[in-house]
């Protein structure tokens, strides 16, 4: 309770219903929807895996996403504590508080190999603009991208430069910091992403990137499948990794959590679909596969634009696109650890970004290691950062979304989550969604994974 009693300075709030929309759609909207979702789709063998991966939004991530934004919002806190003192208003034990701290480390924990992505995409703007890859063949887009993940030095310089920016912006406040940035950055990316789908229409493979997207073929899904996509909306829409429960805490009392919520997931889900019908088309336009991993953005896709007119150009603007993305989500998964620190210990957001910069910079070289020095270094055949993305994405945060879902619906009091969200034929569909259906289907889910279901 000490913690409690400490953490009482008031929090910061944004300035209004926008402001909070745009930080959560930044925070929603990243490498999750550009580089994750169309490689995962790719791997997993398209619309199928779209479908189930729609569902899980829909039943189990937008009900989610408002009980996250609900909780920070009435707790007013970071995760922990927020967590507590719901905890304690409902009766219950004040060891929820863990649900707030695992949230926390999550988001810490994906931050340590999202810089290292973003870094990648930086680079990358440079490369594609300046070129390299025009009328390269697939081989030398290979090398050149093996070459960028074997040369330490060279992923740590992009890593930190991506982790300075993002503490730069965290360390000047919720309002001078974060609200600013994602009122510049957003309306570009939406901007970017129009201009390059139309660039993609021009392929003439268009329809063929759609029908990949959206003409399922449910044979090619496994139990694994499903827990990728189960796991993708959890990352997708920031969720489990106390980035929007943070947000939550300075969103003024009289906004509606389900518009926003509803606002936030539309556009977040759009962006993804809008990005694979970039990706896609692209890829089939010259004859390339698209169940190339990891890989698929930053070497299938070079190949494509080096093929292509004035793909140097549109290139590097993918390239700018998917840097904005990956900075305005990488603000959020680190600000619940300031928010923590500033209100725990009472130090300035400038120390709390120095203190937990450095231990992210330290942890992110096991991901830059990864990829060379321990890349022999497998556990239960994954690297470092495999295992990371996996253990997370795919375990952790599904896992905590089951107890904060169990939370909102079952610990929490009618009257204080009607309170936050409203009464009416929407809030009756929630509580049903978050006490029973959202809990089912993760359960499900996870046992139909590890094979229960054959
Ligand atoms: N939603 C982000 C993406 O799709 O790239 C990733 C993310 C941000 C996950 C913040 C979790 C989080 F708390
Ligand atoms: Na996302």
């Amino acid at each position: 309770l000490g913690q409690v009693a400490a953490s009482t300075a008031a929090s910061p709030q944004w300035s209004g219903r926008m402001a909070f929309v745009l930080a959560a759609t930044g925070s929603a909207v990243g490498l999750g929807n550009i580089w994750k979702f169309p490689y995962i789709t790719g791997e997993h063998g398209g619309a199928a895996f779209v479908l189930v991966y729609l569902a899980c939004i829909l039943v189990i991530g937008i009900p989610l996403l408002m009980a996250e934004v609900m909780i920070g919002r009435r707790g007013r806190h970071n995760p922990p504590h927020a967590m507590a003192a719901l905890a304690g208003e409902a009766g219950a034990s004040p060891r929820w508080r863990w649900l707030g701290w695992v949230g926390v480390l999550t988001g810490f924990l994906l931050l340590s190999f999202y810089v290292v992505v973003a870094g990648w995409a930086v680079a990358y703007i440079f490369d594609t603009g300046a070129g390299t890859f025009n009328a390269a063949s697939g081989e030398q887009v290979g090398a050149h991208f093996g070459a960028l993940l074997g040369s330490p030095l060279t992923l740590i310089f992009w890593g930190s430069l991506v982790l300075a920016l993002t503490l730069g912006i965290v360390a000047l406040g919720v309002r001078q910091g974060l609200e600013r940035a994602v009122n510049l950055m957003m309306p570009g990316l939406f901007l970017l992403l129009l201009v390059l789908v139309g660039y993609a229409m021009t392929t003439g493979h268009f329809m063929q990137g759609l029908e990949f997207l959206f003409n399922p073929d449910f044979g090619k899904l496994s139990g694994n499948s499903v827990l990728v996509a189960l796991g993708h909306a959890f990352f997708t829409l920031s969720l489990a990794g106390g980035g929007m429960m943070t947000y939550g805490a300075y969103l003024p009392g009289k906004v509606s959590i389900a518009k926003t919520a509803l606002t936030i997931g539309l556009l977040d889900t759009l962006v993804a679909l809008l990005a694979g019908m970039v990706i896609f088309p692209l890829v089939f336009a010259n004859g390339l596969e698209p169940g190339a991993g990891p890989g698929l953005l930053f070497v299938t896709l070079p190949i494509a634009f080096g093929q292509m007119p004035l793909g140097a150009l549109f290139g590097a603007l993918f390239f700018v696109m998917l840097s904005v993305a990956a900075l305005t989500s990488a603000i959020s998964l680190i600000e619940p650890a300031v928010a923590w620190l500033t209100g725990r210990y009472r130090i300035s957001r400038a120390r709390a970004c120095l203190g937990s910069g450095v231990l992210m910079w330290l942890l992110s070289l096991g991901t830059v290691f990864s990829f060379n020095l321990w890349e022999q270094h497998t556990l239960f055949g994954k690297t470092f950062f495999g295992g990371l993305d996996y253990l997370t994405s795919s375990w952790i945060m599904p896992l905590s979304g089951l107890f904060i879902a169990l939370f909102a619906g079952w610990v929490m009091s009618r009257t204080a989550t009607e309170q936050e969200l409203g009464r009416g034929p929407g809030y009756r569909l929630w509580r049903f969604t978050i006490r029973y259906l959202s809990p089912v289907f993760i359960v499900l889910m996870f046992l139909n994974a590890i094979g229960v279901f054959g």
